[in-house]
């Protein structure tokens, strides 16, 4: 197996590459550009942007100029809090769409749960679906409440969580949750933001493998059975993140790493922004 064959199925019928490219705090075309083609050339098919990063014009010029057949590429959009609504949904996915230069998104997400518009937002991606502006839709930072709650109106359960997912947040019991109800658990800044990579313990593993600690956290995400979307600005760490497909880590290994988690978030706390209807 390597990336680019690597394609998990949704609970929609739709595929997904399990490991994807995350372009958050990617800025200027110019960097853009060269990273989206470090990344294709790497084997990476999944690209994951959002409204609130300001560069989804940058990622469909990137695309253009590139010539990077649409097909071939996994595209993802997110929803920002102060989107979301009904109309104000349908509205800004337009928007996302014309600076993507496409005509939809692969996988449509709701950035974060916010309390004033979560049922409405979710009806309007219901809808978007149905129109063909997204071929998927999902959610992010959604705790296990918060998919047991928008299960009590949805047409459609989300088929992707979006997660903060690293060795020093585990969330086990809301990755058994999502499994349980096919939920494919995506993972954001899944080396924690470069937080854990100095561990000893991971530095142990990796000299075993003859990897490095990134590559070991990858490959427990793999294992895990869960989806990851590392970043990079720099090829050799693009191409390096993509390296991961040919060691595997035993049983004890993958303990040993489970063991780091001490409930560290380095991003927010899902139940306040739900509360205060933004991020805070
Ligand atoms: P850089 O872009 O300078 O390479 P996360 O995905 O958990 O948010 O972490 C991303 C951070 O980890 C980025 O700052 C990135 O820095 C760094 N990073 C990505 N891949 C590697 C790697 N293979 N080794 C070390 N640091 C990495």
């Amino acid at each position: 197996m390597n990336i680019k064959d690597n394609w998990l199925e949704l609970a929609d019928g739709n595929k997904m590459p399990q490991e994807g490219f995350g372009l958050y705090k990617v800025d200027g075309q110019e960097t853009m550009t060269n990273t989206i083609k470090d990344a294709y050339m790497a084997g990476y098919r999944l690209f994951d942007t959002a409204q609130l990063y300001g560069n989804e014009a940058e990622v469909g010029t990137a695309l253009k100029d590139l010539q990077l057949p649409r097909n071939e590429i996994f595209l993802t959009t997110k929803v920002a809090e102060e989107n979301q609504g009904y109309e104000q949904t349908i509205k800004s996915v337009k928007a996302s769409l014309t600076k993507l230069q496409t005509d939809y998104v692969d996988l449509l997400l709701v950035h974060w749960p916010i309390q004033r518009a979560f049922f409405e937002t979710w009806r309007a991606f219901e809808d978007l679906k149905s129109a063909g502006l997204a071929k998927s839709i999902g959610v992010s930072n959604y705790q296990m409440i918060h998919l047991q709650y928008l299960a009590t109106k949805a047409h459609e359960l989300p088929v992707v969580d979006q997660i903060e997912l690293h060795p020093l947040l585990t969330q086990k019991p809301l990755l058994k949750f999502n499994r349980d109800h096919r939920i494919i658990t995506q993972a954001w800044s899944p080396l924690g933001r470069g937080a854990v990579l100095g561990e000893e313990v991971l530095k142990k593993i990796a000299a075993a493998h003859g990897k490095s600690p990134a590559q070991v956290i990858l490959r427990w995400h793999l294992q895990n059975g869960v989806s990851f979307i590392p970043k990079s600005i720099h090829a050799a760490r693009i191409a390096q993140n993509a390296d991961i497909y040919d060691f595997k880590l035993s049983e004890s290994e993958m303990q040993q790493i489970d063991a780091l988690n001490n409930y560290q978030r380095t991003g927010r706390e899902p139940e306040l922004t739900y509360e205060y209807n933004r991020q805070y």
